[in-house]
């Protein structure tokens, strides 16, 4: 194992004396973007950093040539290609004055097919990454599982197109994939342990398992698009699995403090949260819509890891489940939205609390919304950071952000939504960082390029990057 450079330490320090940070807040709080890897890292001309070894590859491939309407016409490999610019990248974030930097492994560029052997260049690539961000004075917090899996152990077309595909891997829905999992994390932290200290296991289970097997939205398709509540929550449930055996592997795995400060691994869930309201505040049925949406999407995932309970048939009833938790750190909070939900008769028969629809997008009739018809609604941060510091453990918000491509409305949100992360702390919440969503443009899963959540925009043609308005509003807030 190599030492961290002495040079390193002195800059590390340099940097942390040197850089005058907003005083309201607490002394070693983490100011942030986030990124992750499918959806940053391709873009090179010669196309020599593509990646078609996950299952969101082929999804994309697939669905655009074959005209499905399931995603937007857009690809990937159009991307701003951090792969190659990410000094680039990282200089931007560290001008802005950020002191941490959210991204994450592309699990099927290290593990490509089954064979076990990591691909020596790719390791060898995040390396470079992460020393990058270190000189920087940003602190990396990793994400291993962003929404992608390798294809070899999910076949995101099983069941669009089970003729050529059926007999495919399931991916959430195989034991072998939570297997596999957490033998990735525990490579991660050999590998990356004496870089790394401040770890996230999966970023939004929920709406991986909700987007692949309980998705209404036409256009906006996850893999593999099946309508089928058992394989929803069997596909939460491994989801689950994975995160505790992957925390109970950073945290073993993990003992090199990288950056001196007495923690050598802190490893965390990355949980979506949303701010459900009843469509209508005096309707008793609505409430209890607001309630289940809550419990289903908020609630149950932590309950298990954070709490050690599991509602294994989604009935409100949890048992005790120590294989499961608690197995967190800290709880990653993604805030984007308030969502009003009303309240309709069970869908289907063996799931009480799958009984709710959102109003979104007609919200967005009376209610300032972004590109994404998400309503904005700074107040109900404070309304999800209250749950989630409702367990005990310290937060970050770990995703929070707009799009907005003409940059009208960014600026305003930004300074909203830190208000609220502001007062939450004020009123005695553990939240130890924020991170902006997103440095710069990306490819927004099936929505592809159309949705620009950047603080910086990028060119398709030369990936030169131009920081919009609101970027400097976020460095003033961070200096203030
Ligand atoms: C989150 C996701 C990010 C990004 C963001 C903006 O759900 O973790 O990858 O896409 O939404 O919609």
């Amino acid at each position: 194992m190599k030492k961290t450079p002495v040079y390193l330490l002195i800059t590390l320090i340099l940097f942390s004396s040197c850089s005058k940070k907003n005083k309201s807040f607490p002394e070693n709080f983490l100011w942030g973007v986030a990124v992750s890897a499918f959806q940053t890292e391709m873009g090179n001309r010669e196309g020599t950093n593509n990646d078609p070894n996950s299952d969101w590859w082929l999804w994309t491939h697939f669905n655009v040539e074959n005209n499905t309407g399931r995603v937007s016409k857009d690809l990937p490999e159009n991307g701003p290609n951090m792969y190659d610019l990410y000094e680039m990248d990282f200089d931007n974030a560290k001008s802005l004055g950020l002191n941490a930097f959210r991204l994450s492994i592309e699990w099927s560029r290290i593990f490509p097919d089954d064979s076990g052997i990591p691909v020596a260049k790719e390791v060898a690539h995040y390396h470079q990454v992460f020393q990058a961000l270190r000189e920087r004075g940003l602190k990396p917090l990793v994400t291993l599982h962003h929404f992608t899996t390798p294809l070899w152990l999910h076949d995101p077309l099983w069941f669009i197109d089970r003729a050529n595909h059926g007999n495919g891997p399931k991916g959430w829905l195989d034991d072998r994939t939570v297997h596999e999992f957490v033998k990735y994390a525990e490579f991660c932290a050999k590998e990356f342990g004496e870089e790394i200290d401040l770890w996230a296991t999966i970023n939004e289970p929920m709406v991986v398992s909700i987007g692949g097997y309980l998705n209404p939205l036409p256009g906006n398709a996850f893999p593999p698009n099946e309508l089928n509540p058992e394989h929803m929550v069997t596909a939460t449930i491994n989801l689950m699995k994975a995160h505790a055996g992957a925390y109970r592997a950073l945290k073993q795995y993990d003992n090199i403090d990288a950056d001196g400060d007495g923690i050598a691994s802190f490893v965390g869930i990355v949980q979506s949260m949303t701010d459900f309201a009843p469509l209508d505040e005096t309707d008793e049925d609505d409430k209890v819509a607001a309630e289940h949406a809550s419990y289903l999407l908020n609630k149950w995932f932590l309950n298990a890891v954070a709490r050690g309970v599991l509602d294994s048939n989604l009935d409100g009833e949890a048992e005790p489940s120590p294989e499961l938790g608690p197995t967190v750190d800290y709880i990653g909070v993604n805030y984007y939205t308030r969502m009003r939900v009303y309240k309709l008769a069970p869908i289907f028969p063996d799931y009480q609390f799958i009984d709710f629809l959102p109003s979104f997008p007609e919200d967005c009739e009376n209610n300032p919304c972004s590109d994404m018809d998400y309503m904005i609604y700074p107040p109900g941060l404070y309304n999800v950071l209250l749950i989630a510091s409702s367990y005990g453990f310290p937060l970050y918000i770990t995703e929070n952000g707009i799009a907005d491509a003409d940059d009208n409305q960014r600026p305003q949100f930004i300074r909203d939504h830190i208000a609220q992360v502001l007062r939450a702390i004020n009123d005695g919440m553990d939240i130890r960082g924020y991170f902006y969503w997103s440095l710069v443009d990306n490819f927004e899963w099936a929505l592809g390029f159309s949705k620009k959540f950047g603080l910086f925009s990028f060119d398709p043609a030369t990936k030169v990057r131009t920081m919009r308005p609101s970027a400097e509003v976020y460095s003033e807030i961070i200096g203030d």
